[in-house]
């Protein structure tokens, strides 16, 4: 059966302004939520099958080794609600585990991927209830889940994706999630730490490929969405290790001088500007629990692999 689907997408002008706001800014820069579109997540499902992203093999290799322990941690007769399900991949892991899981309630800003994962998960999962939400979720998170599906809620959030946020966005976002979940909820978070630049920049900068194309597909969103001219072959990707930041940033360099059409606004570029485009923070196992205890969750299980490139941790709504 079909998954249900409720569609909370963002407007085509909340996009615009986003947009002409980043583009217009001394520094220009655009938020990677609009790299999301059927392409740019097809893209992403590439990158986590590359030799040089440790993240999702070693993430998966983690939930699969303390398999037992998450499923405890998580209890049985959970509703299961992913932030930026993506293709879903991670949480049937989950449900190959958990006892008894009630719902399950995907949220993502990319409506068509969402749509196919959720409905393949419904067609092998047939006792579960699968409600997708096309939402974004750095917005209010206002969604009455509960008046909807009855159960413990329990958030979903793999893949380090709390690494595209600053530090204030990523306390507000976790805040946003503890008040969403309720008292007795829990939230299984993904969470990238630091390590080797080599290792860390090898895994934006692969050699395929695959990391520039879906960086330069978030112009091609834009060209469809707001009628832009972007040319690509104008544009280069760009990605390193800020030490002083601790953080990996994904930039696009004008490779010439040149005027972009983006709705009504022209915006000027000289060469070797930049668009900055993502950010992925690296933690340490401290100070990112330091920081879901000052968002108003107990942290209470961490896992990690047998390198240390990345940890699971399971929290509790105080
Ligand atoms: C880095 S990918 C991670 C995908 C998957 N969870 C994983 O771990 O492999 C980020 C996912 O979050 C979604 N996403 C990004 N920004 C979003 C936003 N602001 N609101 C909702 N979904 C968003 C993307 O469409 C994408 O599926």
């Amino acid at each position: 059966m079909p998954a249900d689907l409720i569609d909370l997408a963002p407007s085509r002008r909340s996009m615009k302004e986003d947009v002409l706001e980043g583009l217009t800014a001394t520094r220009k820069w655009l938020s990677p939520k609009y790299f999301y579109d059927r392409q740019g997540s097809a893209l992403f499902d590439e990158i986590c099958e590359l030799p040089e992203y440790y993240p999702t093999r070693t993430e998966m290799g983690i939930m699969q080794e303390f398999g037992p322990a998450i499923a405890s941690a998580m209890g049985p007769g959970s509703v299961v609600v992913e932030f930026g399900s993506g293709s879903s991949a991670k949480v049937r892991l989950l449900f190959d585990m958990l006892t008894e899981p009630r719902a399950y309630v995907p949220i993502d800003i990319s409506k068509d991927h969402l749509k196919s994962a959720a409905d393949g998960l419904a067609d092998d999962f047939p006792n579960l209830e699968v409600m997708a939400i096309c939402a974004d979720f750095t917005g209010s998170l206002d969604l009455n889940i509960r008046q909807l599906i009855d159960g413990r809620l329990v958030g979903f959030f793999p893949g380090s994706t709390i690494g595209n946020f600053s530090s204030p966005e990523a306390k507000d976002f976790l805040q946003n999630t503890a008040a969403l979940l309720g008292t007795g909820g829990g939230l299984l978070i993904g969470v990238d730490l630091h390590k080797d630049t080599g290792i860390l920049e090898a895994a934006y900068n692969d050699a395929k490929g695959v990391t520039a194309a879906f960086n330069l597909n978030i112009l091609s969103h834009i060209n469809r969405e707001l009628d832009a001219n972007f040319d690509l072959k104008r544009f280069r990707h760009r990605a390193f290790y800020n030490p002083d930041k601790g953080r990996v940033e994904m930039h696009l360099v004008s490779t010439h001088d040149q005027d972009v059409r983006v709705a009504e606004t022209m915006v000027p570029f000289a060469k070797g500007e930049t668009i900055h485009t993502e950010n992925s923070y690296k933690y340490s196992l401290d100070g990112f629990k330091d920081m879901a205890r000052s968002a108003g969750y107990s942290p209470r299980q961490c896992w990690t692999d047998e390198n240390r490139l990345f940890s699971v941790h399971f929290l509790e709504v105080a």
